[in-house]
């Protein structure tokens, strides 16, 4: 099988002297879903913040296709190893329209200075059409945006991005059925095109019908990681809960 396209080996991190990460691994492959699951504060976010370049890990590797990004110091260089994100606090800029916030970090420039505003709308309105997303007219500020429209647009902003690792941090939190199903389907969709996505969500449903592997991570470190299609809800519970032991239980890392 390909090797993967991201892997976690033996991350730490800590904040003060509040250990948050402790030992993270992690694979995750090229036209596959991958799920983290885990309770409140076992560390996804986290995890998601170091790859992404926000935080730095105090041990260990995060390797994209065999190249370590340890000196990766900000997300912009991130996403020039092949990163986007979607934060779970979306990090969109209220007072900046739809088409502004979807461009972040790589706005285009008509003579190399001046914002093409034209440009950017008319690709904002692309992108918002491929995902079948309607949010209405891409000048209205994100600010005057629902709650589950904003996660839309954040994710309509990943995938304007285009790179091969797409993740997610509770992309589904504040959506109802119908937008949850319309967010399972662009997940489908970016699978299709050969990227790998990493998916936090606390929706089990979800992760059972749109990821191919789920990881688990339980007070900072990986429990373990099951192929979706043989794994149980039970046994996915009993690893969040820690009433199964993890997989690497006693190793050292
Ligand atoms: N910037 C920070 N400074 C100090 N502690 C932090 C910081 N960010 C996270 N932590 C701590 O690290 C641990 C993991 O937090 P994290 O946000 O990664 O959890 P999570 O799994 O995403 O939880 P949730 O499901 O609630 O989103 C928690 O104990 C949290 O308090
Ligand atoms: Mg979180």
């Amino acid at each position: 099988m390909a090797a993967a396209t991201l892997q976690l080996r033996g991350v730490r991190k800590y904040f003060g002297s509040v250990s948050a990460l402790e030992d993270l691994r992690l694979d995750a492959y090229a036209g596959e879903v991958h799920a983290i699951v885990g309770d409140n504060g076992a560390g996804k976010s986290t995890m998601i913040k170091i790859i992404s370049g926000i935080h730095r890990a105090d041990e260990g590797q995060i390797l994209v296709d065999g190249d370590d990004l340890a000196n990766v110091k900000s997300t912009a260089e991130a996403q020039g190893r092949g990163i986007a994100v979607v934060y779970q606090d979306l990090a969109l800029v209220e007072c900046l329209d739809i088409a502004h916030n979807m461009a972040l970090g790589n706005l285009p420039r008509k003579f190399g200075v001046v914002l093409d505003r034209r440009r950017m709308e008319r690709e904002a309105a692309q992108v918002l059409k491929d995902l079948n997303v309607r949010v209405g007219n891409v000048r209205t500020p994100v600010g005057l945006l629902s709650g589950g429209q904003r996660q839309v647009v954040a994710i309509a902003r990943a995938v304007r991005m285009d790179r091969p690792i797409v993740l997610l941090d509770e992309p589904t939190a504040a959506l109802g059925v119908q937008e949850t199903a319309h967010v399972g389907e662009i997940v489908d969709g970016l699978r299709a095109s050969g990227k790998a996505i990493i998916i936090v969500s606390h929706d089990l449903d979800f992760v059972f019908s749109h990821a191919d592997r789920v990881t688990v991570l339980r007070l900072g470190r990986t429990v373990g990681t099951r192929r979706v299609s043989e794994a149980t809800r039970e046994e996915v519970v009993g690893m969040i809960t820690g009433a199964l032991p993890a997989d690497h239980e006693g190793e050292v890392a």
